[in-house]
């Protein structure tokens, strides 16, 4: 499918996004390795989340929908059953990531797979401390997937300094921590999204070398009642074009706050859009809130370090603020972007390049110096959700017409997308869509 976007005036107006998709997938997982049942609502709809329900019925897990909420039947963390083919990741990183830390510590042998983009992405990365922890796994080339991971009599719980920030690996060690014989601790230099920590209620301390974070071998997951947030990451593409169209207010409702995850509205008000955050309260340990954003005149900021993680998967969005944005925009200590589901400094660069935009690529990340004017153009997707999803909204504010090919990539994430996106647009001049 093609989506195809003129130029919008202006947008408004409030929405609700599906729920988060970490969240999402963890509270799944996490479900399952409890014993009795939970009840997850609110759980994000993209073809990731559904990745993860599809693995673990293939392990045997029992997972029931009744009016879009979800009940999951956990047995408890060595109740899992040898599945009687391949696990299917399908494109989710997180799945094959946190759903390996598990399997390493079962008595059955298994493996996972995932599709084209995902078999070719970084599993050393957690194929080390796991094997660390006396895991046996064995991938394919430079060690990715498929991965097949065979059972050892106990895993050990090890100490483990993360070479970089990355969330799916600190949970995917502390997952296996839990099978394993003494404690696991993980330190991470720099902070990363911590929903695993926050929903298994794990014991954080600052050490010498960063956050510390420890899971007990004999640790129990219990059973739990979920109520997912709204993904910021999704919701952060009409804030961007709320912040870019003048005339524009858009507001995001219960979308988590999570201060690991909340990067990108810290960045759009350092680059001076207005930022409004309401109504905030709690729901499963992670508190959520209602966001509004509304045009003003944008400038470039630097963005590096610490930050990196707390906005690492709106990035793509933020090379197209840049764009509108007076002044240079540079982003970078971001070199893993070129790890995820494309390699999104390549992604960005080029689409915006072909939009007429004035961009640079460095090693870990790129320069754009906004010149407030982009053309429309056919994008490359990428095979990427986000990159679909950014280049629509630099479409909304780019001068013709703008062509998203493969545009149904969005669905990875957000199914959704497209229909929020129209619903928001101010008709008030010739505006035009064509699927
Ligand atoms: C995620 C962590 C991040 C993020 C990804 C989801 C998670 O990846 O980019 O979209 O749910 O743990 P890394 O942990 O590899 O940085």
């Amino acid at each position: 499918m093609n989506y195809e976007r003129r130029s919008a005036s202006s947008i408004q107006g409030a929405f609700t996004v599906p729920g988060d998709k970490s969240i999402s997938h963890r509270a799944l997982l996490f479900s399952s390795l409890a014993k009795g049942k939970s009840e997850i609502k609110g759980l994000s709809t993209g073809a990731d989340v559904k990745s993860t329900m599809s693995c673990l019925r293939q392990l045997g897990v029992k997972i029931e929908e009744s009016g879009g909420a979800f009940k999951v039947y956990g047995e408890g963390k060595w109740a899992f059953s040898k599945p009687g083919s391949m696990i299917d990741s399908g494109n989710s990183g997180t799945t094959m990531r946190l759903l390996t830390g598990i399997l390493a510590g079962q008595k059955f042998e298994s493996a996972i797979t995932g599709d084209e983009t995902l078999r070719k992405r970084p599993m050393q990365r957690i194929v080390g401390p796991l094997s660390e922890m006396g895991a046996r796994i064995v991938g394919s080339d430079n060690m990715t997937a498929p991965l097949r991971i065979f059972p050892v009599e106990r895993l050990r719980g090890i100490r483990y300094e993360l070479p970089l920030p990355s969330a799916q690996v600190k949970s995917s060690i502390l997952l296996a921590g839990m099978f394993a014989e003494g404690e696991t601790i993980v330190i991470e230099p720099v902070e990363s999204r911590d929903h695993t920590e926050r929903m298994l209620r794990l014991r954080k301390t600052s050490g010498p070398s960063g956050l510390e974070t420890r899971i007990a071998s004999d640790y129990e997951v219990m059973p739990a009642e979920y109520d997912v947030a709204g993904d910021i990451s999704s919701a952060a593409f009409f804030l961007a074009a709320g912040a870019i169209l003048p005339n524009s207010s858009v507001t995001a409702r219960g979308i988590t706050l999570n201060p690991t995850r909340t990067g990108f509205l810290d960045i759009l008000e350092s680059m001076g859009a207005k930022v409004k955050i309401e109504n905030v309260r709690e729901a499963a340990g992670e508190p959520l809130g209602d966001v509004t954003v509304s045009h003003s005149d944008l400038k470039g900021v630097e963005i590096g370090g610490e930050m990196i993680p707390r906005l690492i998967d709106e990035i793509p969005v933020i090379g197209i603020l840049a764009a509108f944005a007076k002044g240079e925009t540079i982003v970078r200590d971001a070199h893993d972007l070129r790890r995820k589901e494309s390699d999104r400094i390549v992604a960005v660069v080029d689409n915006l390049d072909a939009m007429g935009g004035e961009v640079q690529e460095l090693d870990d990340g790129f320069v754009v110096n906004g010149t407030g004017h982009l053309v429309g153009a056919e994008i490359d997707t990428y095979k990427d959700h986000r990159i679909a999803m950014a280049f629509a909204v630099a479409g909304l504010a780019a001068e013709g017409v703008t062509t998203i090919k493969n545009a149904e990539w969005a669905q990875i994430s957000f199914p959704e997308f497209y229909d929020i996106l129209e619903g928001l647009i101010v008709r008030d001049r010739k505006t035009s869509v064509a699927k």
